[in-house]
């Protein structure tokens, strides 16, 4: 039985990834963890408190634990990472390298690594942005990311690591949450609609994104994990495509279920960012590669958190 160690498993796609993982792998299986103490990220299950860039509490831990597979999640997002560079850059870069360390070594058999859309930049074709590209990323993440990639493929052709990463777009889920990207407003916007208050959107009505479902995200994750290893062409990083919308389309669709939701528009910064990503991305490798097929449109999405959300402020 695999012993799995999520590391940055407290922010919003490791909230719900651990979840998973548990149900796929046996609760006593996972060991999750984040920089973080236990009481600020209330996790089910096994929990340790690790700073992945303290390398020796990392390799104590993962002999320990017994761990086989890492999924490392922490890392400085794009919006968050513009205000502190040099911070972004180290903490996404060494991190990878020694959890690849890892597995150069022999001490873990496999590795999970998210890249994002952001290691495109302006240059890159819009719509349908194929696997294979230009990239010329203009954000400090999107550049750590497309380095990340190289070093994954890298240990993978030099050392035989089996390294697996998709692309995901942004990711929009109702149980935590965003952490400091520049898709944050899709995730902010429910909350303020299902709490019947006004949104103010830091992007143009405009500006569509590649978004995608946490459950879908989640789904992507374990079907990637488990694919057979000789299917796999991509060892730098999968594209993944959900759906694409913009802010004006998010609020037209949240609006058929709150007639009275009002939104305003006070672009900042992270318009820069949006602007320079792709609109729509071109999945078919990942496709091709390990069956990925997404669930989620946007109608179907909006209204499976409105539902969520409303249950939880009900609650509360
Ligand atoms: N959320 C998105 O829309 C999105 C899109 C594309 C890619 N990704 C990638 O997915 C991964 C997870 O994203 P997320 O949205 O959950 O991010 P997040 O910011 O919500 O969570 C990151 C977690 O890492 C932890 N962390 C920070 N520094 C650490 C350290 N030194 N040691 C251990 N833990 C540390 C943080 O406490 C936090 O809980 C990231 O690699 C991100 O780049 C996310």
């Amino acid at each position: 039985m695999d012993k799995i160690l999520v590391i940055g498993a407290g922010g919003q796609l490791g909230t719900e990834l651990v979840s998973a993982l548990q149900l796929l792998h046996g609760r006593e299986n996972v060991v999750a963890s984040d920089i973080r103490p236990e009481s600020e990220v209330k996790m089910d299950g096994t929990y340790i408190c690790l700073d992945v860039l303290d390398e020796q509490a990392l390799h104590e831990a993962v002999i320990k634990h017994e761990i086989s597979q890492v999924y490392h999640l922490a890392a400085v997002l794009s919006a968050r990472g513009e205000s502190h560079p040099l911070f972004a850059w180290d903490l996404n870069m060494k991190s990878l390298l020694h959890v690849l360390e890892l597995g150069r070594i022999g001490r873990i058999k496999k590795i999970f690594w998210p890249s994002s859309i952001a290691v495109f930049g302006p240059d890159t074709p819009k719509e349908n942005t194929p696997q294979y590209t230009r990239m010329n990323p203009t954000t400090v993440y999107g550049i750590s990311k497309l380095a990340g990639e190289r070093w994954c493929d890298y240990y993978y052709r030099k050392y035989g690591v089996d390294v697996r990463s998709v692309r995901y777009p942004g990711l929009i889920g109702y149980k935590s949450l965003p952490g400091g990207g520049t898709t944050d407003y899709a995730v902010d916007i429910f909350y303020q609609a299902v709490q019947g208050r006004p949104f103010s959107c830091f992007l143009q009505a405009g500006t569509r994104l590649p978004m995608m479902y946490m459950e879908d995200a989640v789904n992507a994750t374990l079907k990637l994990m488990q694919a057979d290893p000789s299917r796999l062409s991509v060892r730098s990083s999968y594209n993944l495509a959900g759906i694409s919308f913009s802010p004006d389309e998010i609020y037209a669709e949240i609006k058929t279920h709150f007639p009275e939701f009002a939104i305003s528009y006070q672009p900042d910064y992270r318009q820069a960012i949006a602007d320079s990503w792709p609109s729509g991305i071109d999945d078919t490798v990942a496709q091709n590669d390990w069956d990925w097929q997404p669930h989620f449109d946007l109608a179907r999405m909006t209204s499976e958190i409105i539902g969520h959300l409303t249950e939880q402020f009900q609650r509360a």
